[in-house]
């Protein structure tokens, strides 16, 4: 199977030109001008741009939390990130306490299963006594070369500093990626049971009581360990301008510290966690939405590359069922929001339409950092001769308003309901097959491969 694409604008993370690309079964072979091969079909892109597939590299499909299991599974959730132009996302496999990481692996190896885009996995480490560092090099060899640690959900996902230092310390030899959640969840606690003995059970106190310090607490922290560990460490989901400033002094003095943050906490306000008739549990998720000024001091660091990747941290839970166990208790509400579809509308909207970022810094934000980060470049996150033709075209003409009613996600929700935004995908191939055509879904579940990653590729800027 051969594909030509045609009279496209051409958008890498580093160039913009015009060109036609060529693809044989899964790879592009050939990029140049009117390229006049034989192919099998042919894609008019005139008037598009043509961008590497998004890379989410932060997501949660088919996961157990809260008392409850994500609403969306990895057939539903990758492909409506396909629809939105996602052609790769890394999700995490989640290690239950005493037991082998290798264990999780299968579990959600076979959960991914279904994926109809390829994907990756990190391992979220819970428990790692001395005698088990071995896992996290077997896990490497298996191609999950990040884990994630978590310094909040206390008996749940949290462990203690000596577990991220030795874990850092693991990855300073095996090249692997620690990603730490950092907020401080010991505090944190504290607060929370405060809040509810004085009868503050409504959804706005899940932010009330996760003040901006502990996050940024811990973020400085997390430097502190993996400095003293000597390995290069990257902060997930960060949210607030505190947390952003101990991540910024980091990086000028050349410690190898990484970010992202995610389209909610550059466009949505702690405002939204107190609408009427319980509505603020749709924006309950960890960290919290912040005041409406952070949301500036985020996107000046995405343009200053203190942030280097915006991903979704994708994790649906519909109202009706869902958030509405948190009903007489904001603590119980089951913490995450979607948003795997409309990643690169609303940082294409919102960043390049509104002149906050370039186009070729929206195409490195949304997907050549993230493969460079966790390993998949250039195999994934760029258009070259070589790389996988997981590509999109892009209309950035087109017009939509973002809706639960019209969205692919399997949530009885958006967060984003209303907003206007222009320019979106038309057409994504996925290893050169056409998955998506002007809103016609032609992918299928199980197309998508497991992607056994390399190792972090370097603190290259
Ligand atoms: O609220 C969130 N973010 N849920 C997903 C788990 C996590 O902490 O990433
Ligand atoms: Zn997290
Ligand atoms: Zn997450």
């Amino acid at each position: 199977m051969s594909t030509l694409i045609k009279n496209g604008r051409v958008i890498t993370a580093e160039q913009d030109y015009f060109a036609d690309i060529f693809v044989e079964k899964d790879k592009i072979t050939t990029l140049g001008a009117n390229l006049t091969l034989q192919a099998d079909k042919v894609i008019d892109a005139e008037g598009k741009y043509i961008i590497p597939g998004g890379i989410d590299v932060h997501t949660h499909m088919d996961m157990p939390f809260g008392g409850t299991t994500s609403s969306d599974d990895f057939e539903t959730g990758t492909r409506a990130a396909a629809f939105g132009g996602t052609t790769c996302l890394i999700d995490f496999a989640i290690q239950s306490k005493g037991t082998k990481m290798r264990e999780a692996l299968d579990i959600w190896w076979m959960k991914g299963q279904k994926a109809t885009i390829d994907f990756g996995l990190h391992m979220i480490v819970t428990d790692l006594p001395e005698a088990h560092l071995e896992d996290l090099n077997e896990m490497v060899r298996e191609g999950v070369t990040s884990y994630k640690l978590f310094m909040a959900y206390p008996n749940v996902l949290m462990v203690d500093d000596a577990t991220i230092f030795r874990a850092m310390r693991q990855t300073g030899n095996n090249g692997a990626l620690v990603c730490m959640h950092a907020e401080n969840g010991g505090v944190i606690d504290l607060f929370v049971q405060k809040a509810l003995a004085e009868g503050k059970t409504a959804p706005i106190y899940h932010a009330l009581t996760r003040p901006t310090t502990a996050e940024a607490e811990a973020v400085n922290r997390a430097i502190a360990l993996s400095q003293m560990a000597g390995a290069p460490v990257y902060i997930v989901h960060l949210s607030s301008a505190d947390a952003l400033e101990k991540v910024s002094e980091a990086r000028d003095k050349g410690i190898p510290v990484f970010a992202e943050t995610c389209p909610q906490y550059l466009l949505l306000s702690i405002e939204d966690l107190d609408r009427p008739n319980f509505e603020g549990a749709k924006y309950v998720f960890t960290p919290p939405l912040r005041e409406k000024w952070h949301q500036d001091k985020l996107w000046e660091g995405l343009r200053k590359n203190t942030l280097q990747v915006v991903s979704t941290d994708h994790c649906p839970f519909c109202f009706k069922e869902q958030k509405e166990m948190g009903r007489d208790s904001f603590a119980k509400i089951p913490n995450g929001g979607p948003g795997v579809e409309n990643r690169l509308q609303l940082i294409h909207h919102h960043g390049v339409n509104l002149k906050r970022i370039s186009l070729n810094r929206w195409v490195e934000l949304v997907s050549t950092t993230p493969a460079k980060m966790f390993g998949l470049y250039p195999r994934k996150g760029t258009i070259a001769i070589g790389s996988d033709a997981d590509l999109v075209v892009w209309d950035p003409n087109k017009e939509l308003t973002i809706s639960a009613h019209s969205h692919h996600m399997r949530v009885d929700y958006s967060m984003f309901e209303g907003f206007k935004v222009k320019g979106d995908a038309e057409t994504v191939l996925s290893r050169g097959e056409v998955i998506v055509d002007k809103g016609k879904w032609s992918g299928k579940a199980g197309r998508g491969e497991f992607i056994k990653r390399n190792t972090y590729a370097g603190a290259w800027k």
